[in-house]
């Protein structure tokens, strides 16, 4: 057991980036399956696997790296997680939101996150895209759990806002000037790793959630705890189960996601560069 508290923690982490390079990121982006290349793409980018960081765990999900990106996109300093770990992976939440728990840490005003998730939504297709404007935390679990570090945020964060209006007005935008269509709705968050049972389709869809996935959650807490703004953007790569006719897999989410890249690649450009400048 590490005797580090959690701020100490952040700030191991956080001083081992600032070693690596001297950039100040303002916003930040945790890349989902398949979305790695944006990281890549950053200009001046420098590449830090979460390995050779203290406190940073990796993911072992095919389509999942495990690095910090941090570089310049459109004139905006920033940072990017190629990769991020899961709570059915048997990580801890801590390990879960440690990532961008210390993007915050350094300094980030803003971070937008992107997952795939299952379509509740009847009328939704898969490769449907879906701007975040609520959630469900359905995981069972929340990293605001123990003693609470009032410098870090508060005891009892407020969630009547969790996602930015600002910041999802940001995305619209985008989508707008890309042509791209894009959904809005709820995204509810479950432990995974079984995909879930039409009954459990059919509960989630009484609670009034339009997507479902296995991350993201947790992280929007977490963010939120240190007053960080959130945004999400979910490529919805199947239909949930007892919808779809056929059964679920992971390469048929990987496949959809990959079919979907440009659009979540042009939208994360154009976020950026938005988010950047509120
Ligand atoms: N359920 C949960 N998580 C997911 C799904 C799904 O149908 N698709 C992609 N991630």
């Amino acid at each position: 057991m590490s005797s580090l508290t959690l701020k100490q923690k952040l700030d191991e982490t956080a001083d081992a980036i600032r070693k690596r390079t001297t950039a100040k990121p303002a916003v930040g982006v945790v890349l989902g399956s398949g979305l790695g290349a944006f990281g890549d793409s950053l200009g001046g980018v420098t590449k830090i696997p979460y390995g050779e960081l203290p406190h940073m765990s990796a993911s072992a999900v095919v389509g999942h790296a495990g690095n910090f990106c941090i570089g310049d996109m459109r004139g905006v300093s920033t940072i990017c997680m190629q990769g991020r770990v899961h709570l059915y992976e048997g990580h801890a939440v801590e390990a879960v939101v440690q990532g961008v728990r210390v993007m915050a840490r350094m300094g980030v005003k803003a971070v937008l996150l992107t997952n795939a998730a299952g379509g509740l939504n009847p009328g939704w297709l898969p490769g449907d895209l879906m701007i975040v404007r609520d959630q469900l935390n359905l995981t069972g679990k929340s990293p605001l759990i123990g003693p609470n570090d009032d410098s870090l945020g508060p005891r009892f964060p407020d969630m009547s806002a969790a996602y930015d209006a600002d910041l999802i007005a940001c995305v619209r935008a985008v989508a707008l000037k890309e042509k791209i269509a894009l959904r809005e709705g709820v995204y509810a968050g479950l432990l995974g790793p079984t995909y879930e049972t039409p009954a459990e389709v059919r509960m989630l869809r009484s609670f009034g959630a339009d997507a479902v996935g296995m991350s993201t959650v947790l992280e929007v807490i977490a963010l939120r705890h240190m007053g960080v703004r959130v945004g999400a953007l979910s490529c919805v790569t199947n239909l949930a189960s007892g919808i779809s006719k056929h059964k679920l897999t992971h390469e048929e989410v990987e496949a959809t996601a990959a079919s979907r890249r440009g659009e979540m690649l042009a939208i994360l450009g154009g976020w950026v560069e938005r988010a950047g400048a509120i």
